[in-house]
């Protein structure tokens, strides 16, 4: 073929292209090993010499044009097939979108920000120790000493080998100990320490792992007055101002004198009910002043500090509350039982 011959086909040919596997077969017909325009490149050595140089350059103007419309189709292929592309994944912008889940606070979370309102509005602070605690904060500290029969109610899960002092807290007064401690300068206390807590119970109202909420105020001058009036102000606040409280003695090792407190039925109101067991009376809480032992153990000067604590747990409330009848569906994780208590507090 000669150079207008090449030419000619070259035009002819790439206005027939169709597609960029054709175009890039062409580039191979015209620029590969054996392509027509790489042949007349090599004629150019046997052309007379007078004649090279017109030779060459028309070559090379066949070159250039050949690349020149070979870069305009190419770019032209592309973007078809780019448009065509977004045409097939466009999106319809006006379809209704799907509806955003809000989540909603588990009863747990929310009776325990009731509870820390409540007392962070009276001073207090809040404190969160850990579940896993030693057996001397969980007990010894509290005035358990090992092999204290009181040990037995609130039995709970061990840990092993080099970590055998250790166990899941099964009381929030752990916390206490901690606070106490803490408090370098051995000066006044006023905090609340809600929490989870772990004993070897299930049935229907225990749970081996469940939550408390713990109270503890240590000064100069507090008295079981401080603490009445404490109890009541929170069990109305919480339960209802209708509540009534009643203060019964007990016993706690970490405690002297210890009560037990009861509130009015919120079913019956203190009629009698299967609730209360006919009584009138639900039993919600355990506290009294603080042992001298246990102040004097963290460091207090018991003849100098008084202290009272309480401690309850929340689960219960928020069984009252909500009316839950099992605490098993607290834990259970089923997001049909969350779901519930959405509108209970007007959020
Ligand atoms: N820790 C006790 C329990 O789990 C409850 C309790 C009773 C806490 C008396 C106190 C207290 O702070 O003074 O059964």
């Amino acid at each position: 073929m000669n150079i207008e011959e090449v030419r000619m086909s070259l035009v002819n040919d790439l206005e027939k292209v169709n597609d960029l596997k054709e175009l890039n077969d062409l580039k191979v017909e015209y620029l590969g090993k054996k392509g027509k325009i790489t042949e007349l490149n090599q004629m150019i050595k046997d052309v007379p010499n007078e004649e090279k140089k017109e030779f060459g350059q028309k070559v090379n103007e066949i070159r250039t044009m050949f690349n020149d419309i070979y870069e305009e189709k190419r770019q032209a292929f592309e973007a078809a097939i780019l448009n065509e592309k977004l045409a097939k994944e466009a999106i319809d912008i006006s379809l209704p979108s799907k509806k955003v889940k809000r989540g909603s606070k588990h009863p747990m979370t929310r009776i325990t920000e009731e509870f820390e309102d409540l007392f962070v509005s009276m001073g207090y602070t809040v404190y969160e120790g850990p579940e896993i605690e030693s057996d001397e904060n969980c007990f010894q500290k509290l005035n358990l000493p090992k092999g204290h029969p009181a040990r037995d109610a609130q039995d709970t899960f061990y840990l092993k080998d080099e970590y055998e002092n250790f166990l899941l807290r099964s009381q929030t007064s752990t916390a206490q100990v901690r606070v106490m401690e803490e408090n370098t300068e051995k000066g006044p206390i006023r905090v609340v320490c809600p929490g989870k807590v772990y004993r070897r119970d299930e049935d229907a109202t225990h749970s081996h792992q469940f939550m408390q909420i713990e109270g503890l105020v240590i000064d100069e001058n507090v008295s079981m007055a401080d603490l009445k009036g404490t109890l009541e102000l929170f069990c109305k606040k919480i339960l209802g101002e209708k509540t009534k409280v009643r203060f019964r003695p007990s016993f706690f090792p970490f405690t002297e004198p210890s009560v037990e407190v009861d509130v009015t039925c919120f079913k019956c109101g203190g009629k009698g009910c299967p609730l209360c067991k006919q009584t009138g009376w639900i039993e919600v809480l355990g506290a009294g002043m603080v042992h001298p032992n246990v102040l004097e153990m963290s460091g207090y000067d018991s003849t100098k500090y008084q202290g009272f604590a309480f401690g309850t747990g929340m689960d219960r409330f928020a069984m009252f509350k909500y009316g839950i009848p099992d605490i098993r569906t607290i834990y259970g994780n089923d997001i049909r039982f969350i779901e519930q208590f959405d509108k209970k507090d007007g959020e």
